[in-house]
């Protein structure tokens, strides 16, 4: 029988196990997808844990992933057994999640897969890559020429903010707590780097943008950092908060006048218009080689627990992702 990872209580990474389950059959509007491979997310680590609680018993995890299209429910039009396909969204991933050899979910939440992406890659690309560009294309507005500073840039999803942004003209300046990774966020597409162990925050963007200062923040990390990054914004600037990597209380953000914005990508990617948009962008990403997922390391099922033990020792640079 297909196998699926579920979890009864909150805990550490043991407490996932992976176990054997009928395939659920497919109900109108749905597509059951025969999984390839899924990426760890950290909401999963989060849901797991007990701080964004998943519903218990029996909880699944998974919020993308990539496979073929194994069965159709009826009325679903458009798509065949055998396609390959990206999962754009398993808002409820507490029951359908993408840590499992197959998973049904409604057909709207499927896009196809670019051609030129491998399976590894395919898994990695669809949250760090949406939540990019929904957070700075679709919220902040982002134009060519913008200058855009972007934290915790050696992450996955500041990684695929640097992309989009060198897709659409603008500049990224990559924000880093470690000076060792300035090489590493150049070659990711960094136009500047800011290390906050090294550099004041303020001074060094104001050196990088003559003195203007940013016209967005792309802020992963929030916490008491976050104050710097209002002060290294020009007036009439941008602030999107996009993530909570930093679990200190984030003081209000005063000192400069901004447009501010927190973020969750489930937003766009439960709206098909804004799906559509961002597939044709990813489309267009890939073929010129502008978006280039990031992989740090590939796990199997059976090594789901060693997958999460690795997010949660926090020394990757890219996306964990495990075959299925
Ligand atoms: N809003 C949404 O819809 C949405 C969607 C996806 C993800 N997120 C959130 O976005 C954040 C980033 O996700 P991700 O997948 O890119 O994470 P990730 O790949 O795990 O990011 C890892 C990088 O973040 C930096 N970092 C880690 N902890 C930090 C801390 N306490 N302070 C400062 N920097 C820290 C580190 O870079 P350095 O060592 O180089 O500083 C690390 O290499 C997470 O909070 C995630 O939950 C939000």
């Amino acid at each position: 029988m297909p196998r699926v990872v579920v979890f009864d209580e909150f805990g550490g990474p043991e407490v996932m196990h992976v176990v054997e389950e009928p395939v659920v059959e497919p109900a109108a509007g749905e597509v059951r997808v025969r999984l390839e491979a899924f990426a760890v997310n950290p909401l999963d680590q989060m849901m797991r844990a007990g701080t964004m609680p998943a519903a218990l018993p029996h909880a699944r995890l998974g919020v993308e992933g990539t496979g073929v299209v194994d069965a159709l429910g009826p009325e679903v039009t458009g798509l065949e057994i055998g396609d390959p396909v990206i999962l754009t969204a398993v808002p409820d991933a507490t029951v359908r999640g993408s840590y499992a050899e197959y998973t049904t979910v409604p057909a709207s939440r499927l896009v196809a897969r670019p051609t030129a992406l491998g399976v590894t890659e395919a898994a990695a690309v669809w949250v760090a890559f949406s939540t990019a560009f929904g957070a700075l294309v679709e919220k902040a507005r982002m134009r060519p020429g913008d200058t855009v500073l972007v934290t915790a840039a050696s992450g996955s999803v500041g990684r695929a903010a640097m992309q989009v942004a060198n897709q659409l003209g603008a500049v990224p300046i990559a924000v880093t707590r470690d000076a060792e990774k300035k090489d590493d966020l150049l070659a990711a597409g960094a136009a500047a780097v800011v290390a906050t162990d090294r550099d004041d925050v303020v001074d060094a963007v104001r050196h990088h943008t003559a003195g203007v200062g940013v016209d967005i923040v792309l802020d992963l990390v929030m916490g008491p950092g976050q104050q710097d990054l209002v002060k290294a914004a020009r007036p009439g600037g941008t602030l999107v908060a996009a993530g909570f990597l930093d679990p200190r209380p984030t003081p209000f953000p005063m000192g400069t006048p901004l447009t501010i914005f927190g973020y969750r990508s489930f937003e766009h990617t439960l709206d098909a218009e804004v799906v559509r948009r961002m597939a044709a962008f990813l489309n267009a990403g890939v073929r010129l080689g502008a978006v280039r997922p990031a992989v740090d390391q590939v796990f199997t099922l059976d090594e789901v627990v060693e997958a999460h033990r690795h997010l949660e020792k926090g020394v990757h640079a890219g996306k964990i992702v495990v075959t299925v």
